[in-house]
């Protein structure tokens, strides 16, 4: 037997990530903390001073998501916001002035032209590349950030984030990736170079659909500086409730991830085998233009399965036709979800787009639900 100590396996860490030191008579997880300011006689020193600055729930979730985003990396500071579009915000709006340049995906998240519209307002100037190919190689010279989504959503084009990181940094940009899609346990951007791992906690990461969450990850001091002081001016705070429920959630991550990630490519193959031809997209499929650089960078590829019907009446026959999935937007949860994407207006996407994020029901049951209303939404 070898003496070196054999590193935690990623179910162990989950389900002991940002734990306390056992305390007798305390529980494992200690239950929300419901402040909005704490006794603070004289000197106003942290860490707990007001609500809006600090919460010891907030403190132990982004230990946990720092520990599965970078396990053993020392320097990462991690800041927990009330949603992916408060975390997507802080580093854009923190880091880039007018005058500054950054790269945007042109197929990434739908509230991301938004974004580009506010930023252009404010003098920023911006560029778009899809991210597919590592088309954003050619637009990199003189910015400052590079945004890359990846997997992308709701295309699942995946680009390489060391090649990218690299060709970046080579030119003095910033790199942050949106993780969201992967988790941190099918991708660690900050191993692969990233300045910044940036993601929606409302997704596969806590998984039940019933909390909004975002958080940053960040190795710079002054950069992940800057980011805290804009979550402090804009108060784009977690409640300690939503907090607390998204740790706890955190001890069953690797089990979700391993089952819901399992059905989606057992899903997409049935898709795959179909008679029709439905442009299956899938990381994880062989066939996928994603497929080559997913299993480099990826050890997991995500529970969402994206397709196309031949029209929006037949997707809306199929999304109709389902009795396991709920028609309803975002992605993650337990339950599988599927919709329309194109009723949204905000994606290039044909009228037939579906986008599917797989649950954890048994996968022959959510195989034969779908097989059953693409056959009967056919007719
Ligand atoms: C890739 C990606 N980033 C960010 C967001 C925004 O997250 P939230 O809805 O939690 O604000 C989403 C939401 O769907 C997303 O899919």
């Amino acid at each position: 037997m070898s003496g070196a100590a054999r590193p935690l396996g990623e179910g162990t860490r989950a389900v002991r990530a940002g734990l306390p030191d056992p305390v007798k008579h305390e529980p494992a997880l200690p239950g929300p903390v419901f402040a909005a300011h704490f006794h603070l006689p004289g000197d106003p020193t942290g860490p707990y001073t007001y609500g809006r600055d600090e919460n010891p729930t907030w403190t132990r979730l982004e230990r946990a998501v720092g520990e599965l985003e970078a396990p053993g990396g020392d320097g990462v500071h991690t800041l927990v916001f009330a949603s992916g579009m408060a975390a997507v915000s802080s580093v854009l709006f923190s880091q880039l002035r007018a005058g500054d340049t950054v790269v945007l995906p042109d197929d990434g998240y739908q509230a991301l032209p938004l974004v580009r519209e506010q930023l252009e307002a404010y003098g920023v100037r911006v560029r778009t590349a899809p991210t597919g190919g590592d088309a954003q190689l050619d637009v990199l010279d003189g910015a400052r950030l590079l945004w890359i989504e990846t997997p992308s959503n709701p295309g699942l084009d995946v680009c390489d984030i060391r090649r990218l990181v690299e060709a970046a940094h080579a030119r003095g940009a910033l790199v942050a990736v949106d993780n969201t899609l992967a988790t941190p346990l099918g991708q660690r951007p900050l191993e692969l170079g990233a300045d910044f791992s940036v993601a929606s906690g409302t997704k596969q990461l806590t998984g039940h659909g019933d909390i909004l969450l975002g958080y940053v990850c960040g190795r710079d001091d002054a950069a992940m500086t800057a980011v805290r002081r804009w979550r402090k001016l804009v108060g784009a705070i977690p409640g300690p409730m939503e907090a607390w429920l998204a740790h706890r959630s955190l001890a069953t991550l690797p089990l979700r991830v391993d089952r819901q990630d399992a059905t989606a490519l057992v899903v997409a193959e049935a898709l795959r085998d179909w008679p029709e031809d439905l442009k299956v997209r899938y990381p994880g499929l062989p066939s996928d233009p994603s497929h080559a650089i997913a299993v480099r960078q990826m050890r997991r590829h995500g529970c969402v399965v994206s397709f196309t019907l031949p029209s929006r009446a037949r997707a809306e026959r199929f999304l109709h036709a389902l009795r396991l999935v709920d028609d309803a937007t975002s992605f993650g949860g337990v339950r599988s979800t599927a919709e329309r994407r194109g009723r949204w207006g905000g994606d290039a996407v044909p009228e037939g787009f579906i986008r599917l994020s797989v649950g954890a029901e048994d996968p022959e049951d959510l195989v034969a639900d779908v097989l059953r209303a693409l056959r009967e939404s056919a007719q």
